[in-house]
């Protein structure tokens, strides 16, 4: 066995890669995984504009109304605390591929639905497969790509997923004069479920995976397509040297005194990603808008499709810069810019009535430029790049599910902080928060820019190391 291991890593040698071939086998591999971000974007973004029709075809109460609308929370919140389990017991690429299923699935049932509760089963699992992917698709970019490049190629899935939330916009612009239109907007999804199986299919699977699973040679084949011959022995030994210092934590373990301080990072960045407010914006910015004084519904849907745009374009700053300037400058700059946003549309909804309707578009375009650039993507990336091997699956797929209840809390209490508190005051709140993270990231949150996650795992995981010193005869 281990003859026949030396044989196919001399052979995998005398045909290693060009460095060319290396970086297109890992772009490639980054944006087939991110497909998964496409429709995440594409699944959370389609559903506002398609709810009324819905609720005109079905004839649903409030409550109905609301349970169309956040199935997909429900169901990525499920397939998100799910989705570490998988992914450790099968594999990160067939965790994917099963998303891809799901995402088939759930686009066909919610289009061909006869009834509405048909219809809400699909949307639940079409969030199973946006869950999955939210873990599974940065873990699996995470352990494949070059440490020179991780975090630009993990904000290549947070770009697929604002490409995914712009394109929702204008297909639900295309379809809402037509009969029927929502079961066409949901169904379109599984045109990009069957692109992600069929591009996954052929992808390989995470190197790092591989060889904690004990497949050394399989993970030294992929591994040598992605990163320098030289590295690849180094890369080896520093993870093999953690997966024999440190044992496999569990789910419940991950609470343990040893793994707490780093799963709360990425936890709490997870949450202040939503609790920042972001899908206030993504969510009701036509409602807002509206509020803000703007004539016509035609100019709100507009004002928002701008909106969509700047989201998208900004990404690109954090995909160019992540890796160059860092993860902690990036976050502290963007948070600074969305803090100013929120101010400005506090100050906005104060003076009611008069300039607020311009001043709160340029308000919300610096805030939202300000999270594509920053929050949007590094949460992302540091999740992906913070937890060490043995805690990885658990640990993600917590911080995972953190943002999406946090996602949901966020979505179900706007409006009513609005009537209760006025938009002013809500809006103020928001920054409030932003201002509590940027002393959070400051002091709490690692830089990780240009290190192995093996390097990384090496600081973050020092009290991992103790935990299986001590756990041994188990307290
Ligand atoms: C967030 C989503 C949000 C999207 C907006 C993602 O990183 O997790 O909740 O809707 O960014 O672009």
């Amino acid at each position: 066995m281990a003859e026949g291991e030396e044989q196919a890593d001399t052979a995998a040698e005398a045909t290693a890669p060009t460095e060319r071939q290396r970086s297109g086998a890992v772009t490639r591999v980054a944006i087939l995984a991110a497909i998964g971000g496409l429709l995440f974007g594409y699944d959370t973004g389609v559903i506002s504009g398609a709810a009324e029709m819905i609720e005109d075809r079905f004839g649903l109460s409030d409550l109905g109304f609301e349970i169309v609308v956040s199935a997909v929370l429900v169901g990525a919140t499920i397939g998100a605390a799910s989705a570490g389990a998988v992914a450790r017991r099968v594999g990160r690429r067939p965790t994917i591929l099963l998303a891809s299923v799901l995402f088939l699935l759930g686009a066909i049932g919610s289009a061909f639905a006869p009834h509405v509760s048909v219809l809400i089963i699909s949307r639940v699992i079409v969030g199973l497969g946006v869950g999955l992917v939210s873990v599974a698709v940065i873990m699996y970019i995470s352990e494949t790509a070059p440490p020179s490049r991780r975090g630009a190629l993990v904000s290549l899935y947070q770009f697929a997923i604002t490409v995914g939330i712009f394109v929702a916009t204008l297909v639900d612009e295309a379809f809402v004069d037509v009969t029927g239109g929502w079961r066409w907007e949901l169904g379109i999804a599984s045109v990009a479920a069957v692109v992600l199986f069929i591009g996954m299919a052929q992808a390989p699977e995470s190197p790092r995976y591989l060889i904690a699973k004990g497949k050394l040679a399989a993970g030294r084949r992929v591994l040598s397509t992605l990163i320098p011959p030289e590295e690849v022995d180094e890369t080896i030994a520093d993870l093999q040297r953690q997966l024999a210092r440190a044992k496999e934590v569990n789910w419940r373990e991950i609470f343990s005194p040893a793994v707490r301080g780093v799963l709360l990072i990425g936890a709490v960045l997870a949450a202040v990603q939503q609790f920042t407010g972001i899908n206030t914006i993504i969510y009701y910015d036509v409602t807002i808008f509206a509020r803000a004084g703007f004539d016509s519904n035609a100019d709100a849907v507009a004002a928002s499709i701008i909106v969509g745009f700047v989201n998208m374009a900004a990404t690109v700053i954090a995909i160019r810069y992540v890796d160059r300037l860092g993860r902690k400058p990036l976050l502290v700059a963007g948070l600074v810019g969305m803090t100013t946003g929120l101010v400005m549309l506090g100050i906005a909804f104060f003076f009611e009535g008069t300039a607020s309707a311009t001043v709160s578009l340029i308000a919300m375009l610096v805030y939202i430029a300000s999270f594509a650039a920053s929050l949007g993507p590094v949460v992302w990336v540091l999740i992906g790049e913070i937890y060490p091997q043995r805690v990885r699956e658990p640990a993600m797929s917590f911080a995972v599910m953190v943002n999406w209840i946090s996602n949901f809390v966020v979505a179900l209490t706007f409006l009513s902080l609005l009537d209760a508190l006025g938009s002013s005051v809500t809006f103020f709140l928001y920054a409030a928060i932003a201002v509590l993270s940027i002393i959070f990231v400051v002091t709490k949150v690692p830089e990780t820019k240009g290190r192995s996650l093996e390097e990384i795992a090496d600081e973050t995981g020092a009290a991992l190391e103790a935990m299986e010193f001590e756990a041994s005869p188990r307290r």
